[in-house]
């Protein structure tokens, strides 16, 4: 008898749990049902910001459905990556971010996530050169004359970021520590508020993607005093590398990538991969992708692997660099 009960519920049981996971099979075959948010880490009008904004509307073409920019910013992204850590594991909160995923473990004493094991990855996205880049009426004319310049002024020199875990802020301390000075770091909430200062000319100095600044450069309202890159840029051949101008091997590319919390099915981002694929192989989104000197990456690297991979080997490649330049000052 209780041998029989035992069995009866043992069978009820695999029942329930194959009728369960055949809903969950469905749901998966069905998802989206409804919009998909995808979280930004800064601020609205930025360089992150536009290239998701870019992308958000294709990729809901592709899963036919609308994909909804939020912007969570603040902590230099942190706090946006801890918010999808935290998200449902369903497929409707993904999230684009930059190299701040791999910088922010060697910046920050404690995090609430880890990288490598609080998300899902969907794939790599583009990526993007900065620029050094100065008020309008800042009396240095070039890198040269900038470097005189701060010699001269030292702290009484502000420089915008976007907060530690920033791109912004990385270059700027990485700057500073190859400078050997120490200039007045503001923090914003992403680098577009930084940036409408810099063209205000409340602060002096932004190291920023190029996303948004190249018109800027081109019609002077702001200064280039030199490139992350060690080649020139297509899009503004003029502005020397600030390798070449004496800042031998500084390079910083901004490379982005997309994620989901941790435990969503692989169904769901298999169809995220497919979209982002879609959305990056359009037409217009390369071009203007191209305009503002932003790189699409390679098909391999548009993969979970080809983003965990990555990951990986940046946060590998930053943490040695960082502690060596003592960030944060
Ligand atoms: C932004 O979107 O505001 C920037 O990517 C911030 C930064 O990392 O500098």
């Amino acid at each position: 008898m209780k041998v029989k009960k035992f069995l009866f519920s043992g069978i009820a049981a695999a029942l329930t749990a194959g009728a369960l996971l055949s809903t969950s099979a469905l749901a998966q075959k069905d998802w989206p049902t409804k919009s998909i948010n995808l979280i930004v880490p800064f601020a609205a009008g930025g360089p992150t910001d536009s290239v998701a904004r870019l992308i958000a509307v294709p990729m809901g073409q592709a899963l036919g459905q609308t994909v909804v920019v939020e912007n969570v910013p603040g902590a230099g992204g942190t706090i946006a990556s801890t918010k999808v850590a935290r998200a449902a594991p369903d497929g409707y909160t993904i999230y684009l971010h930059h190299m701040g995923m791999a910088t922010a473990n060697a910046l920050y004493d404690k995090l609430p996530y880890d990288p490598m094991t609080s998300f899902e990855y969907i794939g790599q996205v583009a990526d993007v050169p900065m620029v050094l880049l100065g008020k309008k009426d800042l009396p240095a004319n070039n890198f040269k004359e900038l470097e005189a310049y701060i010699r001269a002024n030292g702290s009484k020199i502000t420089m915008a970021n976007a907060g530690p875990g920033a791109v912004s802020q990385l270059c700027g301390l990485l700057f500073q520590s190859r400078m050997g000075v120490k200039l007045t770091n503001i923090p914003y909430k992403g680098t577009g508020p930084a940036l409408t200062d810099l063209l205000g000319g409340q602060v002096d100095l932004l190291c920023d993607q190029t996303t948004q600044t190249i018109p800027y450069i081109k019609d002077g309202r702001v200064k280039a005093y030199g490139t992350t890159t060690l080649k020139r840029l297509p899009a503004i051949p003029n502005v020397p590398t600030l390798d070449e101008q004496g800042l031998k091997g500084f390079e910083v590319k901004v490379w982005h990538g997309m994620y989901t919390p941790k435990g969503v099915p692989k169904p769901i981002l298999d169809k995220l991969n497919a979209a982002l694929k879609k959305a990056l192989n359009t037409p217009d989104v390369q071009k203007r992708l191209a305009d503002a000197n932003i790189d699409i990456v390679s098909q391999e690297k548009m993969t979970p692997n080809g983003l965990k991979t990555h990951l990986d080997a940046e946060i590998n490649k930053w943490g040695p660099i960082i502690r060596k330049s003592n960030i944060p000052d």
